[in-house]
């Protein structure tokens, strides 16, 4: 039998994250070794210097050739030269809605308790998956301006919410909580005492689904007491379900209590395409160039990358090292305090498999 041949496309995009994405390949090219499967990766030079050069994000053309690839790695977008909005609408966002990734896949592990900022809480404390809808909701972009500039302005923004847009999220979790096989609880994240129309239609279709996963446990949090409960008792999530908007906040605080943004890893899924992995920090332009930052959350990006086209083997073997190097070299996960630099925090990733 011929080895496994997978086309990935590349976006090491603005700010660090070319820096990060050198490191999440070289640990790709490591795993293509040892686990025997080999790949083609397409560099593409989407971000904010080619939007400062050319005025372009990404086209229909660009968009569509993206398509053609079994995975995507990214690594940031962002440009401090650039209006806040262009960016992460006509390329993040773009992409996301263009290939229908509808689900963002945000595991939070803590993978040690000294970079947790929580006390008393260890790696079996806070080990849950949030599951953020990624193509609806406030981030639809509907909405108007009404008497724009004057006094009597009003700015209208729509949480949009199709029964099938929030049918499909809801299905794959309850499937994702199955396959997990943790505590095989499924916890509904949203504000059905405030907003009446989309979180009805969520808690509805939730209830009607239920029906069908009898071995899955389901419970329900409002937003802002999920928040509490991440910092008081992570330990009561598995698998949580919400809207894009609060799945956006939730999962950056989530971030936070794993160890913070050097090691948050997502995926936006598209079940049945192609899929996006990044990691969740930002393009951190003061730290470009400096060899510092942490690289760790894009590599967790290429591990779940590696899952999800199903190579599990080397997808475990990456988050093992990962474990390895978190617990017995790093002296701190955030950028500049590491003991290392980026790309020793990326060869020893390779060292441990
Ligand atoms: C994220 C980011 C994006 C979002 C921004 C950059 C558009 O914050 O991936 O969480 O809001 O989804
Ligand atoms: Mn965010």
């Amino acid at each position: 039998m011929g080895k496994k041949q997978y086309k990935i496309a590349v976006i090491p995009g603005d700010g660090t994250g070319p820096e990060v994405v050198a490191e999440g390949l070289k640990v790709l090219e490591a795993a293509s070794k040892k686990f025997c499967f080999d790949y083609k990766h397409e560099i593409f030079d989407y971000g904010g210097e080619r939007y400062l050069k050319t005025g372009k994000t990404i086209d229909e053309k660009e968009l569509e050739d993206l398509k053609k690839f079994d995975a995507i790695f990214l690594g940031a977008i962002g440009h401090p030269d650039v209006k806040p909005g262009i960016l992460e609408t006509g390329i993040l966002l773009k992409i996301r809605f263009g290939l229908d990734q509808y689900i963002n896949l945000r595991p939070v592990k803590l993978y040690d308790s000294r970079f947790c900022p929580l006390k008393d809480k260890k790696p079996e404390d806070i080990d849950f998956v949030v599951v953020r809808e990624n193509s609806e909701g406030l981030y639809k972009g509907m909405g108007e301006f009404q008497k724009k500039g004057t006094k009597d302005e009003v700015a209208i923004q729509i949480s949009y919410n199709t029964r099938k847009g929030v049918e499909r999220c809801l299905r794959y979790a309850f499937e994702y909580c199955r396959k997990r096989n943790k505590r095989k609880t499924l916890t509904l994240c949203g504000k059905t005492n405030v907003l009446t129309y989309a979180w009805d239609l969520w808690q509805r279709t939730f209830d009607e689904l239920k029906r069908e996963y009898p071995d899955i446990k389901t419970d329900y949090t409002h937003v802002d007491a999920t928040t509490m409960w991440f910092v008081k008792n992570p330990e009561w999530f598995d698998v949580i379900v919400t809207d894009n908007m609060f799945g956006d906040i939730i999962t950056d605080l989530g971030a936070m209590i794993q160890g913070g943004m050097g090691i948050a890893a997502g995926g936006n899924i598209n079940p049945i395409g192609v899929s996006m992995f990044e990691p969740i920090g930002g393009s951190a332009p003061k730290y470009t160039g400096q060899h510092v930052i942490n690289p760790l959350a894009a590599i967790c990006a290429v591990g779940m990358l590696l899952e999800t086209i199903g190579e599990e083997k080397a997808a475990s073997a990456v988050e093992a090292s990962v474990i390895k190097v978190v617990s017995t070299k790093l002296k701190s996960l955030a950028a500049g305090k590491m003991g290392y630099s980026t790309n020793e925090v990326g060869d020893l990733v390779v060292e441990g498999l």
